[in-house]
């Protein structure tokens, strides 16, 4: 579990980034840097994605995740472009496979027992919670961490800087992730002070309610 955390970047935050044009990938990084948050999770939705993972990986002391990993071919493509961990919005037993052979940590998307138990029974102790909002949010968290006690979980999916007090709060919460802090529209418009100023604001949410 300590292993996975330290892999995204021992923090409570996860930027989850949608990016369009891999052009924008440095300056990504240095409003998320300048904000003091040095990681992301890039999804593998938009054609450059892996192009944004190689260059950010470059950057001495990030922590760059591949998300939206939903093939095990994206597994090896992520690991060869540098991401240190894979996130799969559900869970698939040829992806975690696969991450296992790479030794590389999964998150998957868990939001029953079902899938949790699926996640546990290839290991997995640290799952994502997704979508978190559609599916119940932090009070369904606490009531699957009772029978799970050791199993953490990363809630992503409609989470704002409003609802984020309340997945901070749960113990069995290990980091809260969300496209919030930099937006798909916010990077396309190249507004990265606005980017910086998103990261400070979470960060400032994430120490109040330590
Ligand atoms: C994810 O992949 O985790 C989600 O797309 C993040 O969801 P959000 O856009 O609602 O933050």
């Amino acid at each position: 579990m300590t292993d996975v955390y330290e892999f995204m970047g021992a923090s409570s935050l996860v930027p989850v980034v949608v990016i369009e044009n891999p052009a924008d990938a440095d300056a990504l990084g240095s409003a998320l840097e300048d904000g003091g948050l040095p990681s992301a999770e890039i999804t593998l939705r938009t054609p450059g994605a892996l192009t944004v993972i190689r260059e950010l990986a470059e950057r001495p002391g990030f922590v760059v995740g591949a998300g939206t990993v939903v093939r095990p071919k994206q597994v090896d493509d992520a690991v060869a472009a540098g991401a240190s961990y894979i996130v799969s919005p559900g869970f698939s037993a040829d992806v975690a496979r696969e991450c296992a052979i790479q030794r590389v940590p999964l998150i998957p998307g868990t939001v029953t027992a079902t899938e949790i138990q699926m996640a546990l029974d290839a290991g997995i102790e640290v799952m994502k919670f997704f979508p978190a909002g559609a599916s119940g949010g932090a009070p369904v968290i606490k009531a699957l961490s009772a029978p799970f006690p050791n199993v953490r979980f990363v809630p992503t999916g409609g989470i704002t800087l409003d609802t984020l007090p309340d997945y901070l709060r749960i113990p069995a919460v290990l980091a809260v992730g969300g496209t919030w802090i930099a937006p798909r529209d916010i990077i396309a418009a190249q507004s990265f002070k606005e980017i910086t100023q998103r990261v400070r604001e979470a960060l400032a949410v994430v120490e109040e309610n330590k």
